[in-house]
């Protein structure tokens, strides 16, 4: 069921409205933001609120501070940062609920922007406690989910909250970012241009069991690499030296290759091999898919990278979720970095690349521009390509 967007509010001037984003943000050990993506990325709403004279309470969750106030995860510096970055003050209040937060919006202007502290500081956020939901939806007239990357947590600020204000007849709307992320991934899902080539990778097949087998239905190829792809190969016999392997699911992965059959799954056929994954072991590329003993997989092959370059270079709708290999150190880069130039170099195509660790490896690769679209998702970007509804999303109120 289509959702209202917040394009489908006309009048709203001297409304207050609270909208959840998603500043979790990664913080130095100073507590200085080191990427403030997630930040940006809602400033289309926040002017489009702003110029129509919306009164804008923000909130959202920092890290996981498990119910209690804990001064590394206040949300205060990002105040800081969001106002540089619209260029207009941003209060910040140190609490998301009760007086004090009811007296600073008692008195805000049409225009005026407050960031509430972290919602996780109460541990009612994460329960979707009804009574807490009451009290953060007791100052809003209205509702907008921007935070894409919780809107698969049912939480109080992504769910119950909104539950409580359509009751009261308020609207519960999608902003820009969150419609943007559903019209790139949603649109990937339900009407791809194909060919539709999707690029797994990863640490655990355990955690792609869903995704893998939602693609297989709708993807015309599938790329594996990083060390979920050594679970596959010894599940068909390879050998896999000391590398990082799930035994415990390698009849799930048999699974997945049966259901696999007679599709384009692919699984690297060569890998870079160290003795150790650490920097400065020593390494060679292996001789077919087989890893040696006393070695483990590291990054995927040359051979690899070229066989998927090419499945990537014909694709007219990509989407990637997960490096090839170790990324974080530099002799064990190359596969994930080349196949993050493979999908931005594709101008025929739709790229899309899921948050989390692909995100910082396109980043790192310097080609996070020029993809169609980068979420700002991490594991809201897996459910949602395992194709369940979001909480989150669900929520809002339907056209
Ligand atoms: C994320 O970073 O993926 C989101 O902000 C969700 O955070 P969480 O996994 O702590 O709920």
């Amino acid at each position: 069921m289509a959702k209202l967007s917040i394009e489908d509010l006309k009048d709203f001037r001297n409304q207050r409205v609270l909208v959840r984003v998603d500043y979790n943000v990664p913080l130095d050990e100073n507590g200085g933001i080191t990427d403030d993506k997630r930040i940006k990325a809602t400033v289309p709403t926040l002017d489009h609120l702003v110029k129509g004279g919306a009164k804008i309470i923000l909130c959202s969750h920092l890290g996981r501070p498990k119910g209690k106030r804990d001064p590394k995860h206040s949300l205060r510096p990002v105040a800081q940062r969001l106002a540089e970055i619209l260029g207009r003050p941003v209060a910040f209040v140190d609490d998301c609920i009760g007086e004090k937060v009811d007296k600073t919006i008692g008195i805000m202007q049409p225009g005026d922007v407050v960031l509430l502290e972290n919602l996780r500081f109460y541990a009612e956020e994460e329960k979707n406690d009804p009574p807490f939901a009451e009290k953060l939806a007791r100052n809003a007239d209205l509702y907008v989910n921007d935070a894409f990357g919780s809107a698969h947590r049912a939480h109080a600020s992504t769910e119950g909250v909104a539950q409580i204000i359509k009751k009261r007849g308020g609207n519960c709307v999608a902003g820009f970012l969150m419609e943007k992320e559903l019209k790139y991934l949603g649109g990937a899902l339900s009407s791809p241009t194909r060919p539709f080539v999707c690029i797994l990778g990863g640490a655990k097949v355990s955690d792609k069991i869903a995704v893998i087998e939602n693609l297989l239905t709708q993807a015309d190829a599938i790329l594996i690499g990083g060390a979920m792809a050594y679970t596959f190969l010894k599940a068909q016999g390879f050998g896999v030296g000391s590398s990082l392997v799930e035994n415990d699911k390698l009849e799930m992965a048999k699974s997945l290759l049966g259901k696999a059959k007679g599709k384009t799954f692919l699984l690297p056929s060569d890998h870079l091999q160290a003795t150790k994954p650490t920097a400065g072991a020593t390494t060679r590329i292996t001789d077919g898919p087989s890893i040696e003993d006393g070695w483990c997989g590291v990054d995927i092959g040359p051979e690899t990278i070229a066989r998927y370059n090419r499945e990537i270079a014909s694709a007219k709708t990509i989407v990637w979720n997960g490096p090839m290999g170790i990324f974080e150190i530099p002799e064990y880069s190359k596969g994930t970095f080349e196949v993050a130039r493979a999908v931005a170099g594709n101008k025929n195509a739709i790229s899309i690349i899921g948050g989390g660790d692909s995100a910082k490896a396109a980043k790192k690769a310097g080609v996070d521009k020029q993809v169609t679209f980068v979420s700002t998702g991490g594991g809201a970007s897996l459910e949602f390509l395992e194709g369940k509804e979001l909480p989150g999303v669900a929520a809002l109120s339907d056209k």
